[in-house]
């Protein structure tokens, strides 16, 4: 990180020297850690739209270009070589693993995919129609209760086995949610599959038959999850480097970050999309649809579509685009004119002066619910699908967040806008 200076001007004329800070690529930033102390201001950016909240070494986006980079490497070469535990443990460790490495970490996450077993007498309790989103937050809040032995957030070894069970365990969680909402029995994992081999495998076998795992669906799940696997510092994951820095047990923070990833805003988006093209539901209707995500009055927004980093394209949108086509050649016949429906709705919006002007793209939300449900995964299951993949990003920034020897507790300050001091008055004389 390089240092230079930029210099402000107070409104007493007083020049104010803050330091610059150069990243490897990207836009400097201005450090203003002093300015309170010596200016006696605050300075004000709500939602985060100018300011950065930590350095990182994970992940790096130009969302005028349609950038995006795991640890330097582009997300399209990682797509088209990788698989998604290589990219777990790119993300995690900084370098792409040796051939050894990463059969160990195979090996590791493998062997570690069981629950304890009364992780799933939770699951009973739940009602038969709660959202996976609701279970997944809960069950893995409650893994600081069932994991106490490794919750020591100062010692690297129990850090490790933290990041293990997240990333092994997390698809198991998610198939009991799914099974829960379906009746059907909890499917033990088995250690002979792949990530997301095994996955297909909890999600849709059934004691009573063999279940055969469709290799094109194994795949497109594992593209799905390594463009999923991070976005520096979304609003999840900014709930999770907030939550951890307090120093609370790990499980709780990627809770948290599941529930924040639950929004519509947010992860929820490709559920939202899905319901939008079904109530639109004919090419005909585009139009009308259009004029309400255009009309100011109407609260309507064009799901899938629009970024806060992205204003040119969302490279992971393009990746999924193409994976469409493939997966619904092979698989998901019926659900062509939901994709053909979602193709015409682009090409509108992407022509519309409106979306011009904002540069609103479609973001990765708008296909992968497209090749979800083409696999035969229920709506309600999207975001969980989404934070599968996230969950290597979170535990790659909670670690770089805990293992920061200048690292804080998170602690924004405010512009107080409630009322100046005023004095009590007794309830009978209000
Ligand atoms: N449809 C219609 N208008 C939109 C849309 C949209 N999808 N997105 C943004 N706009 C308008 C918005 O009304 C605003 O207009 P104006 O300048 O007149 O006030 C302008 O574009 C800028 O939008 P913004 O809300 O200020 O931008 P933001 O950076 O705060 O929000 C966003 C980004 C993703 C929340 C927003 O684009 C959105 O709500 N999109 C739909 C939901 C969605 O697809 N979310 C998934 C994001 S990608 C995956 C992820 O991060 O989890």
């Amino acid at each position: 990180m390089s240092q230079d200076a930029y210099r402000l001007i107070s409104p007493s004329g007083n020049e104010i020297e803050l330091p610059l800070h150069e990243g490897t690529t990207g836009p400097g930033v201005i450090d203003i850690g002093k300015l309170y102390r010596e200016q006696g201001v605050f300075t004000y950016d709500p939602g985060f739209v100018a300011t950065g909240s930590c350095s990182s070494d994970i992940t790096f986006i130009d969302g005028e270009k349609g950038v995006l980079m795991y640890r330097g490497y582009p997300v399209e070469q990682l797509a088209e070589h990788s698989n998604f535990l290589e990219v777990a443990y790119l993300l995690q460790h900084g370098d792409l693993p040796t051939a050894d490495e990463l059969a160990d970490y195979e090996n590791t996450i493998r062997y570690h995919t069981m629950l304890n077993e009364g992780m799933l007498s939770f699951f009973k309790g739940f009602r038969y129609d709660a959202h996976p989103m609701a279970m997944l937050s809960a069950v893995v809040g409650s893994m600081s209760a069932y994991y106490h032995d490794s919750t020591n957030v100062h010692d690297p070894e129990h850090r490790d086995i933290f990041a293990h069970r997240i990333v092994a365990k997390l698809p198991t969680v998610a198939a009991a949610a799914y099974k829960k909402n379906i009746g059907q029995p909890f499917m033990y994992p088995q250690n002979h599959l792949n990530y997301s081999e095994n996955l297909l495998h909890m999600l849709f076998a059934v004691p009573a038959e063999d279940y055969e795992i469709d290799p094109i669906a194994a795949e497109a799940l594992d593209l799905l999850f390594i463009l999923h696997a991070d976005h520096e510092q979304n609003c999840s994951t900014s709930v999770v480097r907030m939550a951890g820095s307090s120093a609370a047990n790990p499980y709780s923070a990627i809770a948290a970050g599941i529930s924040a990833l639950w929004g519509p805003a947010h992860g929820g988006a490709n559920e939202a999309v899905l319901q939008m093209l079904e109530e639109i539901g004919d090419a005909s209707q585009i139009p009308k649809y259009v004029a309400k995500a255009k009309d100011r009055d109407d609260p309507f927004r064009l799901m899938g579509f629009g970024h806060r980093v992205y204003k040119n394209f969302d490279p992971r949108a393009t990746i999924i685009r193409e994976m469409c086509h493939k997966v619904l050649a092979r698989l998901g016949r019926q659900d062509t004119p939901l994709f053909d429906l979602a193709l015409e709705l682009e090409q509108v919006a992407l022509k519309d002066e409106f979306f011009i002007e904002k540069n609103l793209y479609p973001n990765v939300d708008f296909y992968s619910g497209i090749i979800y449900r083409a696999l035969g995964i229920p709506t309600s299951m999207f975001t969980v699908m989404f934070a599968l993949g996230r969950s290597v990003g979170w535990t790659a920034h909670w670690r770089e967040m805990i293992a920061d020897p200048k690292g804080k507790i998170s602690r924004p300050r405010q512009l107080y806008t409630g009322p100046a001091q005023r004095d009590y008055v007794q309830v009978d004389a209000r």
